[in-house]
């Protein structure tokens, strides 16, 4: 049975270039927006147009450049943002406009001192105003983790009037229990009128560390399209990671969902946008960190030795990384000295394994890693007469 699409919103330039201290130039974006095009993304939200003159060129520059993604530009409910998006986005093969409103109580109440019916009527009028610029408009509800659902599904109903063809359904401040953003999806799935005209969209936002728990949750409950960006980078804690949503359709085929992402580009993506944004990826970071493959303790080194899949439920390669690493370190054993020892040119016999062991322990006890040079030092200080 063939699987059913979940299209890729990168927000990397958008969302994602929010994070304090990251700004990057047209040309950086320019590079970042090509791989992005390659990777398999389905649409790349190349910045907010009105937001300055730099991010303005930036999306018309990219809109120029990008062959196969869709590319759209961030507005708010407002006139004046949606005619200067739909100007940059002039060149766009495939443009898309993202227009929205709060729609949350506390962003209705405090942002923009307004009402339920008033702000329906703004989301309507953007909706409608976007749509006489491109074919394609998406429309987020800002809050709406934290918006009632009667009243979302009230918003949904009316942009779908509107003509929006996708709805964001933002978990803005990383608020959401996944079983309650998944009934959230669920919820308007059943209940929005003309839902099926439209495809649901999942933003999360990490403050709770739920970002992508939250967004496979969503796309578990009926929605299509996940919103995130490569390393999770964004405001605060971030967005949803895309590298972590893309393997997690992959290595669980009984979902029946996928993506159209070429994830072995996914690691030196991740260490690209990493470079250009000065931002380093943590070691411990799912899929793309240092340590996602790296192996340390001595039974789990034992165990992937004999059969990668004891401790690895992902092959490196596919992700672009070329293989799982034996990192030597006190708590390594015996398996992982002598396989390091022969990928550097020692044979060790039982004997002369339990000898370099010893001498190993006490070199490890000294030093955080234990690298091939000092491979070499153990092998002399241990007396053997071991020739590599
Ligand atoms: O988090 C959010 O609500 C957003 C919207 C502007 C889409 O980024
Ligand atoms: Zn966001």
């Amino acid at each position: 049975m063939s699987k059913d699409k979940v299209q890729i919103f990168d927000t990397t330039l958008r969302d994602g270039e929010q994070v304090p201290g990251c700004k990057l130039d047209t040309k950086q974006k320019l590079v970042i927006a090509e791989r992005l095009d390659n990777l398999g993304v389905d649409v790349i939200e190349a910045g907010f147009p009105v937001s300055s003159p730099g991010d303005f060129k930036s999306v018309e520059e990219i809109s120029k450049i990008v062959k196969n993604a869709t590319v759209c530009g961030l507005t708010r409910a407002v006139r004046k943002d949606i005619e200067v998006a739909a100007a940059a986005l002039k060149y766009a093969k495939i443009p898309r406009i993202h227009t929205g409103i709060g729609t949350s109580d506390s962003h209705i109440l405090h942002k923009f001192k307004s009402d339920r019916n008033a702000i329906i009527e703004r989301a309507i009028d953007a909706v409608s105003y976007a749509k006489t610029f491109v074919e394609d408009v998406e429309f987020y509800a800002e809050d709406a983790g934290r918006t009632d659902n009667e009243f979302l599904a009230r918003v949904c109903e009316a942009v779908i009037k509107a003509g929006a063809t996708v709805l964001n359904i933002p978990d803005t401040t990383g608020y959401c229990l996944p079983d309650e953003y998944g009934a959230k999806i669920k919820y308007l799935k059943e209940n929005v009128k003309g839902i099926h005209k439209a495809i649901l969209s999942c933003h999360c936002h990490n403050d709770l560390g739920l970002a992508t728990a939250n967004s496979i949750a969503g796309v578990i409950n009926g929605a299509r399209q996940i919103e995130c960006t490569i390393n999770g980078i964004g405001e605060r804690a971030g967005n949803t990671s895309l590298e972590e949503v893309v393997m997690i359709l992959r290595q669980h085929p009984n979902l029946n969902l996928d993506t159209n992402i070429n994830s072995k580009l996914l690691y030196s993506t991740s260490q690209m946008v990493s470079q250009k944004m000065g931002m380093m990826v943590q070691p411990n970071k799912a899929i793309v960190g240092a340590n996602a493959f790296a192996h340390s303790s001595g039974i789990h080194q034992d165990g992937v030795i004999k059969n990668r899949e004891t401790y690895e439920i992902i092959d490196p390669e596919d992700v672009g990384v070329n293989e799982s690493s034996i990192v030597l370190t006190a708590r390594s054993g015996r398996a992982a000295l002598a396989y390091r020892a022969k990928k550097v040119g020692y044979e060790l016999t039982k004997v002369q394994l339990d000898d370099v062991y010893k001498e190993f322990l006490k070199f490890a006890d000294r030093k955080k890693e234990v690298l091939d040079d000092d491979i070499h030092e153990i092998i002399v200080a241990s007396n053997l007469n071991i020739e590599s």
